[in-house]
């Protein structure tokens, strides 16, 4: 075949196959990226984590006067992913103490940075004051009285919103689902009135609206427009955050709704049941990050047996997400991209279990030891749920911008394994 492949969709934005009938992300070829830097890598195109950052500004900003759009950064925390989003002009959503320090260091004002959890330390409230931020989302009555006690101590005012648990499940994996009555999260709408009666008699807590997130990987939008209407029946208040959980296409064959439909359908909603005038915030991860990432492994071993076993150098050390959800990823082999795929394979990690294998059904052109291959649409919770299992030093992350590579995140060594041991 020739240099005119194309790749599909799942790939980020300006994604080709060359004229060497090689992979080719954000203008540089994915195997001379592969000798660079080593594998496994991260691989980022700096230009497709720009671009759905403006798909979303624009497409709120067409439709509403007051709004932000919130980085919600557990999906790729890392300072360059902030410093970038920072610079598109997206406030952020923190979950911990340490993607607050995360954001800071990665330059968001304090003030446009909301704080989740569902198990808040003291010592997290407690930071999250002294640093300034913006907003906290109260998730229960205990943490209400720790925070109205905390701001006391500091003689400050601080403004929350409340998490509100809608009894609306999306259709998604029943670990990322977080919108249903049962849940470890927020408060369902009979005990946010309560929350919202004692907010009103604290004196150092200032609620000026409500939050939910129903869940994550949603490709579907009436979920979404469902959860409005429930807000709706809790009072008026000058802000409203409608999370996150837009879903992305993983496989080629996925089409989740795009982003301006999305938009469009929470706006309307908004509009019809909340009015014109409030602040709306929306608070997107996956959707904004998962694409503009793939990640490069090389071939260590091809195993024939029943099936054909092609094994890399990663794994369950830098992407769980098959091994906790099931999910399905595309694979590729980079070195000969217009090649068409003509063996099923099972692409394995390197770790001690059978359940270490990223994708099930690969189909590939004649995987052999050496090869270097590709799964796209790694962005999101790929850095951030990487770990060390079996002593795997996680993976670099590189930005790739106009055929210009550089190291935004060192690979860890195998000293970095002992930097905590102190006996
Ligand atoms: N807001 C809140 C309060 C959240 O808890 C989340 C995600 C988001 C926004 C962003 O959701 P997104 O737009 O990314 O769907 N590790 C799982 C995903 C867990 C999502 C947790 N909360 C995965 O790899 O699929």
């Amino acid at each position: 075949m020739s240099a005119t492949a194309t790749l599909s969709h799942v790939y980020p934005i300006g994604s080709r196959v060359n004229e060497r009938g090689r992979l080719e992300i954000g203008g540089c070829d994915a195997v001379e990226l592969a000798r660079e830097f080593g594998t496994p890598v991260y691989v980022v195109a700096e230009d497709d984590i720009r671009a759905r950052a403006r798909s979303f500004m624009e497409a709120i900003a067409a439709r509403h006067a007051d709004f932000d759009v919130l980085f919600a950064s557990k999906a790729f925390p890392c300072t360059a992913v902030y410093g970038l989003l920072a610079e598109e002009g997206l406030a952020c959503d923190v979950a911990s103490g340490g993607e607050l320090f995360l954001a800071l260091r990665g330059g968001f004002d304090p003030a446009r940075i909301y704080f989740h959890g569902n198990a808040k330390s003291e010592s997290e409230l407690t930071g999250a004051l002294a640093a300034g931020v913006g907003h906290i989302v109260i998730d229960s009555l205990h943490e209400l009285d720790v925070l109205e006690r905390v701001a006391a101590d500091r003689n400050r005012r601080q403004e929350v919103l409340i998490r509100v648990t809608p009894g609306v499940a999306g259709d998604t994996h029943h670990a990322i689902s977080t919108g249903q009555t049962d849940s470890k999260f927020g408060f369902a709408p009979v005990d946010a009135r309560e929350a919202i009666a004692r907010l009103r008699r604290a004196p150092h807590l200032d609620l000026v609206g409500l939050h939910f997130h129903i869940g994550s990987q949603l490709l579907e939008l009436e979920p979404f427009r469902a959860a409005v209407r429930t807000l709706a029946e809790l009072g008026d208040f000058p802000v409203y955050n409608v999370g996150g959980g837009l879903g992305v296409a993983y496989a080629a064959a996925e089409k989740p709704p795009a982003i301006g439909d999305y938009v469009e359908a929470v706006v309307s909603t908004v509009h019809a049941e909340l009015g014109t005038e409030k602040r709306l915030l929306l608070e997107p991860g996956r959707a904004l990050v998962a694409n503009s990432t793939v990640t490069l492994y090389t071939v260590q071993t091809v195993k024939r047996n029943v099936s054909t076993w092609v094994a890399v150098d990663g794994g369950m050390s830098d992407n769980l997400r098959p091994m906790l959800y099931g999910s399905k990823y595309e694979a590729l082999v980079a070195d000969r991209a217009s090649a068409a795929p003509n063996e099923r394979c099972r692409l394995a990690g390197k770790h001690c279990e059978s359940g270490d294998v990223i994708v099930r059904d690969a189909w590939l052109a004649d995987p052999a030891p050496g090869d270097v291959v590709a799964t796209p649409v790694t962005g999101a919770y790929g850095y951030s749920m990487a770990n060390n299992y079996n002593g795997v030093p996680r993976p670099p992350v590189i930005f790739c911008r106009e055929g210009d590579a550089r190291v935004v995140v060192r690979r860890e060594t195998y000293e970095d394994l002992t930097a905590r041991d102190i006996g």
